[in-house]
């Protein structure tokens, strides 16, 4: 979920660090289908420095280090490496660093506690019924779009209390400021500028409205509970109200719909995990640790460092950008044996950095592992016989929140639960 934009889209092409080659060749679409080799090799490698205010990082223990090093800041604009080639964002926690982040993040951890997102089973079981029933109907479900991206949709949109009718255009925005994460180098630096800032601006002014209504008539949802909340005895403003709002919306779906989806297609791809899966549905919760683990939903994240200092040999300097490889460190043959093996049963001694680690460790993991847990297990005790249709399988074109566009399935009709 993080922003990193590398290469300077602010200054001329002249200006812009030479890219090496193997970093512009992780943005090439066609390693859409198969990153992890390019990956293997730049974790292998790290850490280094492929360009001055650049350092690379992909083995599990240094990813891990970073993510909870207190000296490590996850504001962007303290980078420089420039930052703003996307144009102006909103100033959302994700970004803030303690005791800032503390106090914002506060806000709004209780509404995603564990326990809370349990209460939720029931209301999620019954859309995700419901959506593979009509989804399976005409013999072929496209998992993408039937399942996976209403799912975790229309389950944020009634906890922040925003009208799902709103979908279409939601998806939108979104889908711009998912692409819009992507690391940017050399000439695809500031390709994605004009285009994110107006979905941003749109977005913004759409939850602009919300608020209104919600502040005249509250209710029980979270702007409402935003609108009333104070951070230091004093209530929130309204540009922190918004951003929030945009964080929470977009983290909470598209990052779960990749997870189901990309977990889907690796159980249709090694059908006896899938065999498994389907005799015993209970193993939904250890599937959904191991897709996150083998096919990460958000692939890099980065830090600026606070202070000189090193990682292993690498030198850091004050204002570097450190982009830390998740779906790398979460293949890393040091921690995870046979790391490409897709594997239901791995036991899963050191934990998988999906959800990145230490301070920013994701809020909305509850709810993710819970609507992905009963999205397999439906799936599973639902779907006869699905056969994936390879030929029509397409990945979105994000390299960081990774995940497909279509994923179309045959079935043989729908079975009772
Ligand atoms: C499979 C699904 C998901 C994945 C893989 C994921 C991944 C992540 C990662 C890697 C981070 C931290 C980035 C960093 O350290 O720089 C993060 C933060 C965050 N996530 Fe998620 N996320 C998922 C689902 C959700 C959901 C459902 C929500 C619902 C609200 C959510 C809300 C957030 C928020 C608010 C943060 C910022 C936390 C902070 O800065 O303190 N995420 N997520």
């Amino acid at each position: 979920m993080s922003a990193t934009v590398l290469g300077n889209g602010d200054s001329g092409p002249g200006d812009r660090p030479p890219i090496p080659e193997e970093i512009a060749e992780l943005t090439d679409p066609s390693n859409r289908i198969d990153p992890y080799p390019l990956l293997n090799k730049l974790r292998d490698r790290s850490p280094y420095s492929p360009f001055d205010g650049l350092v690379v990082v992909g083995r599990h223990a240094q990813t891990s280090e970073v993510l909870r090093d207190p000296t490590m800041s996850a504001a962007r604009d303290k980078a420089t490496i420039s930052p703003t080639a996307r144009g102006p964002r909103t100033r959302n926690f994700l970004h803030l660093d303690p005791p800032e982040h503390t106090r914002y993040r506060r806000l709004v951890s209780g509404a995603f506690a564990r326990r809370k997102m349990e209460s939720l089973a029931p209301q999620i079981r019954e859309n995700a019924t419901e959506l593979l029933r009509s989804g399976a109907a005409s013999g072929t479900i496209d998992v993408i779009e039937d399942l996976a991206y209403p799912l975790p949709l229309r389950m944020i949109c009634e906890l922040l209390g925003v009208p799902y009718e709103d979908r279409d255009r939601i998806k939108d925005w979104s889908a711009i400021l998912a692409e819009s994460l992507d690391p940017q180098f050399g000439a695809s630096a500031g390709r994605m500028t004009r285009e994110t800032a107006r979905a941003r601006a749109a977005f913004v002014g759409y939850f602009r409205d919300l608020v209104e209504l919600r502040r005249a008539e509250p209710r029980e949802d979270l702007i409402s509970h935003l609108l009333q909340a104070e951070v230091d005895g004093e209530q929130l403003d309204d540009s922190d109200i918004l951003a929030t709002c945009v964080l929470l919306l977009n983290a909470g779906h598209e990052t779960t719909a990749n997870l189901i989806g990309n977990a889907i297609l690796a159980l249709l791809r090694h059908p006896e995990q899938y065999e498994r899966l389907r005799a015993d549905p209970t193993l939904a919760a250890a599937t959904v640790e191991e897709v996150l683990r083998y096919d990460a939903p958000v692939q890099m994240t980065a830090r600026v460092a606070r202070q000189p200092g090193t990682i292993g040999d690498t030198e850091l300097r004050p204002g570097d950008t450190i982009l830390l490889l998740i779906g790398a460190a979460n293949r890393d043959p040091d921690v995870y044996p046979d790391p490409a093996r897709f594997d239901i049963d791995r036991v899963h001694g050191t934990p998988h950095l999906a959800f990145s680690a230490g301070a920013h460790f994701c809020l909305g993991a509850p709810l993710a592992r819970l609507e992905a847990t009963i999205a397999l297990e439906l799936f599973g005790t639902l779907m006869r016989e699905p056969r994936l249709r390879p030929d029509g399988v397409a990945y979105k074109p994000n390299l960081n929140l990774r995940g497909l566009a279509r994923l179309p399935v045959d079935v043989d009709g729908v079975g009772s639960r």
